[in-house]
């Protein structure tokens, strides 16, 4: 086994027991394709049980006070930051982001522990005023239950506390079932959330390969009353469809294809800055990255120039290596999918401005690259790139571009630049999608909502917003009241 991997669990974990099995499946470094470790490969049986413990453990831990959660939730976020080091080398490893990458992750996926410990003590109810002198009328909150969360791997451990920490602070139990790519950050995770004083059965890791079993089990299980999920459309439909028979509750953080609309009055500097920030953070494997950069045609020359030059700057290389800028992808199918979309950009009379291969690094890793004269009819901007390719699209007017970036049955995030005020304003209220960033190409943190519109999903994740997806609101109509 890799050394980073062997100061945390490589088994799973079900009513705070360490589970193993006979049957594992790999994990593999993307930018070495060693072997790192293997895990349980768990089955509907084993996600059964990890229900079943949640179950059991949702009475006690629903009716502590939030304070008392709140201080076992703290410890966790102690615990996770004083471990940064080593869980950033865990997260390189077995996801390839580059370390400096890799350490942001964990402070802001230690983030949400922090804001959601606070911001359970104010789940607040309302009273309203009465209209029958007899009657009084309240609303309180309580934890919606069981949960079941289903995450990705491109952010394999603030994907799980964005989701975990609220239901935790909530009252909720939950079930998680981590990305087969990455399972080892969510059991470093949990073994430090044990460590901190989770209560057995209220936090458990569900490691499988065979997602579409272990989800099904998920899905229509009544005792589960929520899934959160983040993860493809097409995969969030499925779960979708599954989760009916059982009226569940859901948050469904799916595909996007975000515009980045760079206008003429834009300051220029500041636009390259935004573009690099949001489309190569990840090498480009999130899914608020910019998607379409359209670029207005009085600065699409000055832009494409500035950008090309900020993008042979860029570092390729492991993400363990000082000065990496750019890791390998996930996977062959990733870097597969890359050439594809670059190579019918091409031929539909696309150009290449720089990058457009695969990088001498090794297999899974791709040259940071600008396409240009992209056009609407072109794969690459109807497709969700999740690579470190830009495609800029011309476009004319402010018509244009608002009719071009909501030209898509996805909506989650969008990014405009302009120094024109009243235009931002009115560009940003005219774009459907659930998060926009203005001058800016990065806008996630613990404090606001998260998520988007049309088919990129439901619901929110981070900020009050974040909280409320756990919670039940019950009317209470208190009579003989006495006029
Ligand atoms: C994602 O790619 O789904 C998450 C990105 C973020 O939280 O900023």
């Amino acid at each position: 086994m890799n050394m980073i991997a062997k100061k945390f669990p490589n088994a799973a974990l079900i009513d705070g027991e360490w589970v193993t099995s006979n049957k594992t499946f790999p994990v593999y470094d993307p930018a070495t394709g060693e072997e790192i470790a293997s895990v349980p490969d768990l089955g509907a049986k084993d996600a059964l049980r990890a229900i079943d413990a949640a179950n059991s453990a949702l009475p006690t831990w629903s009716t502590k006070t939030a304070k008392e959660r709140a201080a076992i939730l703290k410890r966790w976020f102690d615990l996770v930051t004083a471990e940064t080091e080593s869980l950033a080398q865990l997260m390189t490893t077995e996801q390839g982001k580059p370390l400096a990458e890799s350490r942001a992750e964990v402070a802001y996926g230690a983030s949400f522990i922090e804001w959601f410990a606070e911001e359970g003590k104010r789940a607040y109810g309302r009273t309203i005023p009465t209209t029958v002198a007899s009657k009084r009328y309240i609303t309180i909150k309580q934890p919606i239950g069981v949960v079941a969360a289903i995450t990705p791997w491109n952010f394999p451990i603030a994907m799980i506390t964005r989701k975990v920490a609220p239901a935790l602070a909530a009252g909720c139990t939950i079930v998680v079932k981590p990305a087969a790519e990455t399972p080892l950050c969510a059991l470093a995770v949990a073994k430090l959330g044990k460590d901190a004083g989770l209560p057995p059965g209220v936090l458990n890791i569900v490691t499988t390969k065979d997602a579409p079993a272990v989800g099904k089990v998920f899905c229509e299980d009544p005792r589960v009353r929520k899934l959160s999920f983040t993860g493809s459309t097409e995969v969030g439909k499925i779960l979708y469809r599954q989760c009916a028979d059982t009226v569940k509750k859901l948050t469904l953080e799916l595909g996007g294809n975000a515009p980045l609309v760079v206008f003429d009055d834009a300051d220029l500097e500041q636009a390259v800055a935004g573009a690099m920030a949001s489309k190569y953070r990840n090498a480009g494997q999130t899914c608020v990255c910019a998607n379409r950069i359209l670029v207005q045609s009085g600065i699409y020359d000055g832009f494409a120039a500035a950008l090309v030059k900020a993008v042979n700057k860029l570092t390729v290389g492991p993400g363990l290596e000082p000065g990496t800028a750019i890791g390998p992808l996930i996977s062959s199918e990733a870097i597969a999918k890359v050439e594809a979309l670059v190579s019918d950009a091409v031929k539909k009379g696309a150009k290449v401005l720089t990058g457009g291969t695969l990088d001498n690094a090794g297999p899974l890793f791709y040259r940071p690259s600008v396409v240009g004269d992209v056009t609407a009819d072109m794969s690459i901007v109807q497709e969700e790139i999740f690579g470190p390719v830009a495609a800029l699209v011309r476009f004319d007017t402010e018509a244009d571009a608002v009719k071009l970036a909501n030209d898509t049955p996805f909506g989650l995030a969008a990014y405009l630049f302009s120094q024109n005020l009243g235009r931002a304003w009115r560009v940003a209220e005219k774009l459907d999608v659930g998060m926009v960033g203005v001058n800016e190409g990065i806008f996630s943190n613990e404090v606001v909502p998260f998520g988007g519109v049309k088919e990129s999903g439901l619901g929110r994740e981070g900020g009050a917003e974040g909280l409320e997806e756990y919670l039940e609101t019950k009317y209470i109509c208190l009579g003989g009241i006495d006029a």
